[in-house]
């Protein structure tokens, strides 16, 4: 596995692989790397010939009062399960690399509407923090195929709307959400957690699997359902942020036509904001009019 600090070795070493008419899946991380990211660079394996994996903890997504100072930064081992997957190019730029003239400075990448609900609400500007710099990371590797995880529902359908409105000939794939055995999302936050919190963390799925349940069983008082997961979360010992249940496209109310739920969550465990979501096809040509959970 080689590694490359800066673009211009990057993109050579990668022009040099394009002349031998290899194909490029990329999968951008901020490292803290567990089974989830490597899911992702198994799906990247699949889909091209070489592997490219970024590590860049990007400041621009964080803000002010979040801790970017305290996120886990774990290279060596990182670099060892990257190379134990045969990834062949790891790109892991300096931030002056990435924001030489500063962040203020920077060109700005936003995405509206995808981006201003859910945790676009709590979290003003870190959608636009993940835009510009998955837009740079593009421009920089130049893949044929991108892979995200879809326990970021919301970033993926971030990264999808910016895809197709600046016609990025990117194919982006997203890969199912690699769990604990208890059902915990797999998170670099999740080592934040103390063993009292982890006992409690996995209520988080549990509680998105019944409102996945009830609406399966027909049960269609939506605001019930997330006022009822809101409850449920308190009691267990979570400050619920948000949970809601909307259309799997436009992150949107779910309206007669939609075709695919996603029950969207965040929550807090003492100071760790834990996200997760749970999809669920409706089923409009059934006589019934149930929807079928998947
Ligand atoms: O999901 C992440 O790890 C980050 O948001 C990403 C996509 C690497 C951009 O910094």
């Amino acid at each position: 596995m080689k590694t490359y600090s800066t673009t211009s070795a990057l993109r050579a070493a990668l022009s040099a692989a394009r002349r031998a008419g290899k194909t490029v899946a990329f999968v951008p991380t901020m490292g803290n790397l567990h089974e989830g990211h490597l899911s992702l660079v198994r799906r990247a394996a699949r889909e091209a010939d070489v592997v490219v994996v970024s590590i860049f903890v990007n400041p621009l997504q964080f803000s002010a009062s979040e801790d970017l100072g305290n996120y886990p930064r774990t290279l060596a081992a990182d670099k060892e399960k990257l190379f134990a997957e045969g990834v062949q190019f790891l790109f892991q730029p300096q931030v002056e690399e990435i924001y030489p003239e500063g962040m203020e400075q920077h060109t700005k990448v936003s995405v509206p509407a995808v981006s201003e609900q859910h945790c676009g609400a709590s979290r003003p500007g870190h959608f636009t923090g993940v835009a510009t710099i998955v837009n740079k990371l593009f421009n920089m590797v130049q893949p044929d195929t991108a892979v995200f995880g879809e326990k970021d529902f919301q970033q993926l359908s971030v990264i999808r709307k910016m895809v197709k409105d600046l016609c990025m000939p990117i194919n982006i794939i997203g890969v199912a959400t690699a769990r604990a055995e208890d059902g915990l999302a797999l998170s670099s936050r999740n080592g934040y957690l103390d063993d009292s919190q982890r006992n409690t963390a996995p209520l988080l799925h549990r509680v998105l699997q019944e409102m996945r349940e009830a609406i399966a069983c027909g049960y269609d008082s939506y605001s019930d359902l997330e006022l009822y997961a809101k409850l449920a979360l308190k009691d267990g010992g979570f400050e619920p942020d948000y949970v809601n249940i909307c259309d799997a496209r436009s992150l949107e109310q779910v309206r007669p036509d939609t075709e695919e739920v996603v029950i969207l969550a965040a929550a807090k465990l003492g100071s760790t904001r834990l996200i997760d979501n749970v999809t669920l096809t409706l089923n409009p040509s059934a006589d019934w009019g149930m929807l079928a959970a998947n």
